[in-house]
């Protein structure tokens, strides 16, 4: 079996990306899986505190254990954890990766915590992200314009990389999370300078509502994950709302959902595409 340390390493290796798409809804689950299988493409399941806890840590893990028997290199991550009890029974459930958001303690309590979970985390064979400065926005469709761009301080990031001794880092080079009125721009500079000083694998969240061609040449700089949640998040609402329209005169959730999940297909498609991931 491969782990997704392989694949990270591969990855960085042939300037292209793993896409992490989160999911709240079996018809989300099923879509990322199909293509995942269809395209060849590693992928990583993604479920954040809320989602993890609307669908369960317990079915997610079953759930990806039964999908890997159609595809084997799908991998689960919990995404922002920030409970510690919840991010533990992750990482004893079997969860591939743990993502530690730290980001609103000082910097010593965030470094002490995230050395203490990798600790665990490794003695499991789960691997571990961690964040320093906050990502901005929330996975929504945001009216307006984001308020701050945010730049990762290099400095304080290699010395929390160096202690913490974790394996992926979210990094901050003007990405926000969620869509708003106009794409948002990469700092792409920036990031090669993070490349140039930090040796880990380099996470980009906000997948979503970002200019391609900044996704493109973050890649060509290191980025290894990108994390997609809002476009799903839409895909799945409008091909509801639009099988619902369609299909007035039943309340058969096996004639009403199919469509649902194709929406989603269809962004998951173009996002593999984009991080060239298929294998
Ligand atoms: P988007 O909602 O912008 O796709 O970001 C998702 C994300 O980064 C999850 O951690």
């Amino acid at each position: 079996m491969k782990t997704l340390k392989y694949f990270f390493k591969k990855a960085k290796k042939e300037e292209w990306a793993i896409g992490q798409f989160n999911f709240s809804t079996l018809e989300q689950l099923k879509a990322i899986v199909n293509v995942a299988e269809k395209l060849k493409s590693p992928v990583i399941l993604g479920t954040s505190q809320g989602e993890a806890n609307f669908f369960g840590l317990e079915e997610a893990v079953l759930l990806r254990n039964l999908y890997r028997k159609k595809f084997p290199y799908i991998y689960l991550n919990l995404d922002h954890g920030k409970d510690v009890n919840l991010i533990k029974k992750a990482i004893n459930l079997g969860y591939d990766c743990v993502h530690f958001d730290g980001s609103s303690l000082n910097f010593q309590e965030n470094l002490k915590i995230t050395k203490k979970i990798v600790k665990y985390a490794h003695k499991k064979g789960c691997l571990v992200e961690g964040e320093i400065k906050s990502i901005q926005g929330s996975s929504e469709i945001h009216k307006g314009l984001p308020k701050d761009v945010l730049l990762e301080d290099i400095e304080r990031a290699k010395e929390f990389v160096k202690k913490t001794e974790i394996d992926s880092l979210a990094i901050n080079i003007g990405n926000v999370h969620g869509v708003y009125k106009k794409s948002i721009r990469l700092n792409i500079e920036h990031l090669k300078k993070i490349k140039r000083e930090i040796p880990i694998f380099l996470v980009l969240h906000g997948g979503s509502g970002t200019s391609k061609k900044d996704i493109k040449e973050a890649i060509k700089n290191g980025v290894v994950k990108i994390n997609v949640n809002t476009e799903l998040r839409k895909a799945w609402r409008e091909g509801l709302e639009k099988s619902l329209k369609k299909h007035e005169d039943t309340i058969k959730p096996y004639n009403i959902l199919p469509e649902v999940i194709l929406k989603v297909e269809e962004t998951v498609e173009k996002k593999i595409k984009l991080f060239k991931s298929q294998r």
